[in-house]
């Protein structure tokens, strides 16, 4: 284990995929307490499991960490950090609920010269004024008499071993100048990339949500050129691989966009912007062009199978993949259950094959019974995520599993060029 660097006690409250990294890369440096609502999840990662199948046992060596539901525990951090999600309802709109719960359990253990960091993405102006005021009102503190506080939004990518806590710069803020020093310190001990010390704790709030929005709208684009190029009978992969040549083309592509981030922080900058009486457009237009693409897809692929010759109802499609984006477990959010419904509700009967997402999970989640391996005979295949198993499927296996002539639904356009013997479509 590295010497001290730190002499905060860090309390990490939320040990899902943002707070379990975060609380084992604290705990390399300084003494932390990982809380977590969940008593599952807490004794599994007491054993060195990540319940998010996202880090393996050896991350778990050499960390002095106490993994803990116990407010007693908590009590003992002098830094605290918020990592818990925040989703929305179905109206779309913000559900704050998690976010202020685990407020409320800092502010029960809350005492004078404590920091909180609020790491869960929020709409600017959340943590000052939703947060504070919980935090004040619990605890009979006083906001930057008694306690502190700063924001430092999470910029990981699941699956991603590139882009990770240690090498992305990380943004942070803080109340006032002693707190941004303070923030700032404790996160260089463990981010190799270094800080950047925003304006304002408004200012690092408003980063984080653009940066998701920018994606969203920037896709959106995307996928409504590629509706408007299936029209036009071009490739929209063919279009933008010609475009790309440019210096300045950006490269985005169409798909579709699930998870828990991307689709789902634009809607906390709706709803900040509807508060001060702004109607948001562009904004809310990549939220609906991105939320419609797989109804989309699922209608051409209906028109697929019946211009193929074959009856529409009874037809048999099989759908790789399942997870919200390639090579993570993670399904919630997933918009190829918009695909499947789509199928559905045309009475094809859809299998559904995807070896990172967990049976179990996907039948609570969606009702879906996933097939242990695809069979044969489908009129349609639909390689809706682009998972590395997927991506080195040749043309002969995709053809073994289909009718002859059957129709290659390719959403990431991986097999664009490389297959002859299958009707072929892409976004
Ligand atoms: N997952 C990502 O890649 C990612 C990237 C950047 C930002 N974020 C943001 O980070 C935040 C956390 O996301 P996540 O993906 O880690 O969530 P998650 O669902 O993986 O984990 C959240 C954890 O918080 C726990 N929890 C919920 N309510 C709690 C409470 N009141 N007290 C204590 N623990 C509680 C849950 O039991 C769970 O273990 C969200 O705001 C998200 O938008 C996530």
């Amino acid at each position: 284990m590295e010497k001290r660097k730190i002499k905060e006690t860090v309390g990490v409250v939320g040990l899902g995929y943002v707070g379990l990294p975060l609380a084992l890369a604290f705990a390399k440096v300084a003494h932390v307490v990982g809380f977590d609502i969940d008593q599952q999840r807490i004794k599994q990662m007491q054993k060195g499991v990540d319940p998010s199948r996202e880090l393996s046992k050896d991350d778990f060596k050499d960390c002095d960490i106490l993994f803990t539901s116990s407010l007693k525990e908590l009590a003992k951090a002098t830094f605290f950090i918020i990592a818990v999600p925040t989703p929305v309802n179905n109206a779309n709109e913000p559900d704050l609920q998690p976010l202020l719960g685990a407020v409320e359990t800092v502010a029960k253990v809350l005492k004078k010269g404590d920091c909180v960091v609020i790491e869960s993405t929020v709409y600017p102006g959340c943590t000052e004024d939703d947060c504070v005021p919980l935090m004040e009102k619990v605890s009979g503190l006083r906001f930057k008499k008694d306690f502190k506080v700063g924001y430092s939004p999470e910029r990981i990518n699941p699956g991603d071993k590139v882009h990770t806590l240690k090498t992305t710069v990380k943004i942070v803020s803080g109340c006032d100048a002693p707190t941004l020093k303070r923030v700032s310190e404790t996160y260089s001990a463990i981010v190799d990339a270094g800080v950047y010390k925003a304006q304002s704790i408004k200012v690092a709030e408003a980063a984080k949500i653009i940066e998701n929005t920018q994606r969203d709208v920037n896709i959106a684009l995307m996928n409504e050129l590629s509706i408007l190029f299936d029209r036009m009978g071009i490739n929209t992969f063919d279009v933008l691989e010609a475009a790309g040549t440019k210096w300045n083309f950006l490269k985005f592509y169409p798909g579709l966009v699930g998870g828990h981030c991307i689709g789902v922080d634009p809607y906390y900058l709706v709803h900040k912007a509807h508060q001060l009486k702004y109607h948001t457009k562009v904004i809310n237009a990549g939220r609906f062009v991105n939320d419609s693409m797989g109804g989309y897809i699922g209608k051409k692929i209906v028109k697929g199978i019946i211009s193929g010759g074959h009856a529409i109802n009874g037809a048999r499609v099989l759908v790789l993949g399942i997870t919200f984006k390639e090579d993570v477990s993670d399904i919630r959010n997933s918009k190829v259950v918009n695909i499947i419904d789509e199928l559905k509700s045309y009475g094809v009967s859809v299998d559904v094959y995807d070896p990172h997402a967990d049976r179990t999970e996907v039948k609570k989640a969606y009702g879906i019974e996933m097939v242990k391996s695809p069979s044969k005979g489908y009129d349609a295949v639909v390689v809706a995520v682009s998972h590395n198993q997927f991506r080195s499927l040749k043309e002969e296996d995709l053809v073994a599993l289909s009718y002859k002539g059957a129709l290659l639904v390719d959403v990431k356009g991986l097999f664009r060029g490389k297959v002859s013997k299958m009707r072929y479509w892409s976004l």
